[in-house]
């Protein structure tokens, strides 16, 4: 059979979509404002407001509350308190979410005591928002005071080993050799102390919760802001003794979230709860300053101690932190172990421990541990290659880890040094003059270079998916997966049009409803990875089908072909042998005469992998600064950030992951801490103005490189994931431009110009 081949390799395929830089696909309804957040769906009947009233005390105990003076005021419903907080099922005292670590979850209004300043004590129920705020601001509650302490530093000696229970930490590696001996008897040597205080997620969009009374018994549809709608559903449902049709969570776009929204917060249970008391539509949104009363990047003391021989290789690490946690749970984050990973010695040791102080419990936030670890580590290395006289890219190269020296496996895939590579010469970093305060701009200013490194995990988490194909050839994916402004939604549309040979405008992908497949909290940058795989077996499985009814077909020209034989391209399926053995799928749909075709698609962790492997992903930051002496003002005035993290499904939201990393590297250096007045436990500066963050001036150049890797063991699709990668490194490449820049060795963030003087 001779015959023109319709679409030869070389030509662009529409369906040849994984790793093109294509546009999101819920991208129209963001910007035109079709897409809806949580406090903004219409309800069934008429709406009422809950408003949370926060506590102004950091300890003590509610003694009054009264409640009848708002009461009076004409339009407010109801109080709600730990005075009358109905009885709960609370089935299970010790339940926790997915994200929870150990301890006891903080149970809103359920006791008079108050364990963190802002802790919310009541809802106010009103008839209008307006009412509702009106009357939560004149509600008089009076307290008990009790003394609290919320200060890290002077509670050093409460300090204990941190307890393992939060899913994903690992506890310190064990200790190698002996390090004090060889840390005193190495010719270079660093020990410092690194600090840096709280810092709050910031999301644009505030926590909130609508709740629509639909009528039906305890029927509810549940608009929620998280990161993971099935998380809050187990949650409602388990203290409500709700069945998961009474209570299913809506997120369809998510504001932001950074790690704030992977735990339930607790304005979903206070709308829960008065939608049920009340039986009436409810909304619940916090105002920006309570956004500061959950969650935060724990404040932590870490302690370094790095030494190297005469020729620069590193013979001793030590690497010890102490955070804070509150006092009803041990919130554990990965801190140290990086150092373990990153970087190998004959002789280490390592330690990590928690204070309990009278906050409420820190959460996860981007890169949580890694991105504060990395500093320490990163900036302490610097500080050790000065000593050794090496270039500190050279001296990373000399000490780089092929295996992970912190469970003795082999990699995955590790391409960091092509990251120092490539990032180095799109840098330039050969033009770099070693000695501090050598360089100097057209203007005078100080110029320095510093680069850094980071790790983070690639990790699969268990998720699930379904396809439907319909007998108009559009394919429909859902999981109940979230979109936090990562990609979600395009990087899957895009996995199943690739699976079946679909063009994109063939193909819709949902999430974030409980109604669909399970899915885990989006987290850990593990949602490409886990999603996109339980996509891609959820299409296959549909290709199955096709396979089975193209062969009905009489002569068909797939007759006798393995699904292993098939591929799926430009809306046909061939046979890989000979392509022009070749049926259109609306062809096979038309013949077989069904209306629809459905397949479930499931995928997880492969624990023989994670036993035998090391699965990371890698970067490397390059930062040039511009200090100006007199001022103290420090300019980051270019960033090269190359990234290693297997397959790139999209390199346009891919980017965009490592862009917003690097800002947030460059905020973190530069600009966050939440500051706590310790005379009253409170965090004061919890709103916009006063809590800094980067605008588009202090951003100039940032380039991203994609060393893409071929790595089918870490993942079954190649994917490593990039929401958290992109943050590593840059805060310790910043603080090492300005050592370089000004000969100044910043250990304490936000560096602020007080601490250049
Ligand atoms: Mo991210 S801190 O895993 O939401």
């Amino acid at each position: 059979m001779s015959q023109t081949i319709a679409t030869p390799p070389t030509v662009r395929l529409d369906s040849d979509v994984i790793g093109k830089p294509i546009n999101r696909t819920e991208g129209p309804a963001k910007v035109s404002g079709a897409a809806k957040y949580a406090a903004e769906f219409d309800v069934t009947g008429p709406l009422w407001y809950g408003y949370i009233v926060s506590s102004p005390v950091a300890k003590g105990k509610i003694t009054k509350i009264h409640a009848e003076e708002v009461l009076a005021i004409p339009g407010v419903q109801r109080v709600f308190s730990h005075e009358n907080v109905p009885s709960l099922a609370w089935f299970d005292r010790a339940y926790k979410d997915d994200v929870a670590p150990g301890g006891s979850p903080f149970r809103p209004l359920h006791e008079p005591e108050i364990m963190f300043s802002q802790q919310p004590v009541a809802l106010v129920v009103a008839e209008t928002f307006e009412l509702a705020r009106y009357a939560a601001s004149v509600l008089r509650i009076e307290y008990d005071v009790e003394k609290h302490n919320t200060d890290l530093e002077s509670s050093i000696d409460e300090a204990f080993d941190a307890p393992k229970g939060k899913t994903g930490f690992l506890p310190p590696p064990k200790p190698k050799g002996d390090m004090n001996k060889a840390f005193a008897e190495a010719p270079h040597k660093v020990a410092g102390e690194y600090i840096h205080r709280a810092q709050h997620h910031n999301p644009m969009e505030m926590f909130a919760t609508t709740v629509d009374w639909l009528g039906d018994g305890k029927k509810m549809k549940i608009y929620d802001k998280t990161q993971g709608a099935p998380n809050v559903q187990q949650y409602i449902a388990k203290i409500f003794g709700l069945s998961k049709d009474e209570a299913r969570i809506i997120s369809k776009y998510t504001g932001g979230g950074f790690g704030a929204g992977l735990r339930p917060q607790y304005q979903v249970f206070l709308a829960v709860m008065a939608a049920l008391e009340l039986e009436h539509s409810i909304r619940v949104v916090m105002n920006r300053s309570q956004m500061f009363s959950m969650g935060y990047r724990p404040h932590t003391l870490q302690k370094l101690r790095l030494a190297a021989d005469d020729l620069g290789h590193l013979q001793a690490i030590e690497h010890k932190a102490l955070a804070e946690t509150s006092q009803f749970e041990n919130e554990t984050e990965t801190v140290v172990n990086w150092s373990a990973i990153l970087y190998d010695a004959p002789n280490t040791n390592f330690d990590y421990q928690l204070t309990k102080l009278d906050l409420n419990t820190p959460a996860d936030m981007r890169a949580p541990g890694a991105a504060t670890g990395s500093f320490a580590l990163e900036s302490a290395i610097d500080e050790l290659s000065y000593k050794a006289g090496k270039d500190p890219l050279e001296f990373r190269l000399l000490n780089y880890t092929y295996e992970d020296p912190s469970e003795n496996k082999p990699f995955t895939s590790k391409r960091l040094d092509d990251c120092y590579h490539e990032g180095a010469a799109r840098f330039g970093w050969e033009k770099r003059n070693p000695a501090p305060r050598s360089m100097r701009d057209e203007k005078g200013l100080l110029v320095g270079w510093g680069v850094a490194a980071g790790c983070w995990d690639a990790s699969t988490q268990k998720a699930a998916a379904k396809a439907v194909l319909t007998a108009d050839g559009h394919l429909t994916v859902s999981s109940a997966t979230n979109d936090q402004g990562a990609g979600t939604y395009v990087i899957m549309t895009q996995m199943a049009a690739q699976t079946l040979g679909l063009p994109m405008s063939q193909v819709t992908f949902n999430l974030g409803d409980t109604d669909m497949p399970a899915a885990p909290v989006q987290g850990g940058s593990w949602t490409a990875n886990s999603v996109g795989a339980a996509v891609k077996n959820a299409c296959q499985e549909i290709g199955k089908k096709l396979l089975k009814l193209a062969q009905k077909i009489d002569d068909s020209p797939l007759a006798g072909v393995d699904f292993e034989d098939v591929q799926f391209v430009d809306g046909h399926l061939r046979a890989n042998e000979d392509i022009t053995r070749s049926v259109a799928i609306a062809d096979v749909l038309a013949a077989s005469g069904e209306a629809k075709l459905e397949a479930d698609g499931k995928a997880g962790p492969n624990p023989l992998n994670m036993l035998k492997y090391s699965m990371h992903s890698h970067n490397a930051a390059f930062v040039e600064v511009k200090v100006d002496e007199d001022l103290g003002t420090i300019h980051v005035t270019r960033v090269v950030n190359a990234v290693a993290a297997g397959r790139i499904m999209n390199p346009k939201t891919a980017r965009s992951q490592v862009l917003g990393g690097t800002v947030w590297g460059l905020s973190m250096a530069l600009m966050e801490e939440t500051y706590l007045n310790k005379d009253f436990g409170r965090y004061v500066n919890h709103n916009y103005a006063e809590y800094h963050i980067p605008t588009n001036a202090d951003i100039h150049k940032i380039d991203v490189i994609f060393v893409e890797e071929e790595d089918d063991i870490a993942s079954s699709i190649g994917v490593k994931g990039v929401g958290e990668i992109g943050m590593l490194g840059v805060a310790a490449a910043i603080a090492n431009a300005v050592y370089h820049a000004t000969g100044k060795r910043v250990r304490e963030l936000p560096l602020t110009i007080d601490k250049l003087l």
